[in-house]
């Protein structure tokens, strides 16, 4: 297999969406507006450079997304160190996490529309996490402009899993601005706070009165730079959300719209977090699409999730995973270029 292989999704509507074996990686997302077409997707032109970039574009993230605390977990009694690839906690899965991998694709029959399968085999004690998990997630785009990605993950010792994909989305196309021009609606009355060292202190705070209360749109640029401690010594949005529904059944999780394209995202998911991280981090060197670097605030993570460090947070959802069970969430994106909100 070709490492700089593209793998292609196409729809009806001319809708196109471009991955990596590496890391499953999204390096394009075109989608028909008005004004053209437009890539909503922050990326490299060649596929080369996403085997270098730190930033997770558009990856798969696993074993388990987010940070842990001093990268150790208890399970059952026994206490595991992860590895601390961001010292001293561990961060979407570690040194050499899901991102890093090159997964095995291929395409798959589908009643919802055109489908690539992508598989991986997790040895016992990789990044210090027990038990060998085999992974397996499908890419689908249908005709309908839904982009689902099914994640499913089985385990042969009791073990942790936190799944996410990791695109940084710029609705105006990237490279050219920044995504403060963007709204953002969020479906979640409580986040959850952080500490210094960015690790989550077991509270879920309303967000009532402040800046992060997304429940109505509003535009980004409106709480990017506040003074509000949780984003000014972040430096720009990097929390998580606690979603106010989440089943077995998809709900709406965030809706983001730019008012220049017309195009809307809405993401839909069965998981309980979303982590919005606005890409304050980005280095404003070297070559982004067509050109352009890749500045702080050049696009939006919208990570569906499970809510982070919950293996040494009991009374956060679950994230625990044994022999026999299936762990399996869903994310749908699903997207409209009419030029309205909602
Ligand atoms: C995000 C995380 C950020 C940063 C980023 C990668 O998911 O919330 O803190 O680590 O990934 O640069």
């Amino acid at each position: 297999m070709a490492k700089n292989k593209i793998y292609k999704l196409i729809n009806l509507h001319g809708v196109q969406i471009e991955f990596l074996a590496l890391g499953g990686k999204i390096i394009s997302w075109k989608v028909p507006e008005k004004n053209g077409i437009t890539d909503i997707v922050v990326g490299y032109d060649h596929p080369a450079d996403y085997f270098t970039e730190d930033e997770y574009v558009g990856a798969l993230c696993g074993r388990y997304a987010n940070r842990i605390k001093n990268g150790r977990v208890n399970i059952d009694g026994k206490t595991f160190q992860l590895s601390q690839n961001t010292p001293p906690h561990h961060l979407h899965g570690g040194n050499e996490g899901f991102h890093k991998k090159l997964w095995k694709i291929k395409p798959v029959e589908s009643s919802e529309g055109q489908s690539f399968e992508l598989r991986l085999f997790s040895p016992d004690g990789e990044e210090g996490y027990p038990g060998n998990l085999k992974t397996t997630v499908i890419y689908t785009l249908t005709d309908n402009n839904e982009f689902i990605i099914d994640l499913k993950a089985v385990t042969d010792k009791p073990t942790i899993v936190n799944l996410t994909s990791h695109s940084y989305f710029n609705l105006n196309g990237t490279g050219k601005e920044d995504v403060s021009d963007h709204f953002l609606q969020i479906f979640a009355d409580r986040y959850t706070p952080l500490d210094k060292e960015s690790i989550t202190t077991g509270e879920m705070a309303s967000v009532e009165n402040t800046p992060l209360d997304f429940r109505q749109p509003k535009l980004l640029s409106e709480s990017l730079h506040s003074d509000f401690p949780q984003i000014k010594s972040k430096g720009g949005i990097d929390l998580n959300w606690v979603l106010n529904r989440y089943s077995h059944e998809l709900s709406k999780a965030v809706v983001l719209h730019s008012k220049q394209t017309g195009i809307t995202l809405e993401i839909w998911t069965t998981q309980p977090g979303l982590q919005v991280y606005t890409g304050q981090h980005f280095p404003g060197k070297g070559k982004g699409k067509s050109g352009y670097s890749l500045q702080p605030f050049c696009g939006v993570a919208l990570e569906t999730q499970g809510i982070p460090d919950a293996p040494n947070k009991p009374h956060f959802p679950n994230s625990f995973l044994y022999p026999g069970e299936v762990y399996h969430q869903k994310i749908m994106y699903k997207f409209y270029s009419d030029g309205k909100l909602f």
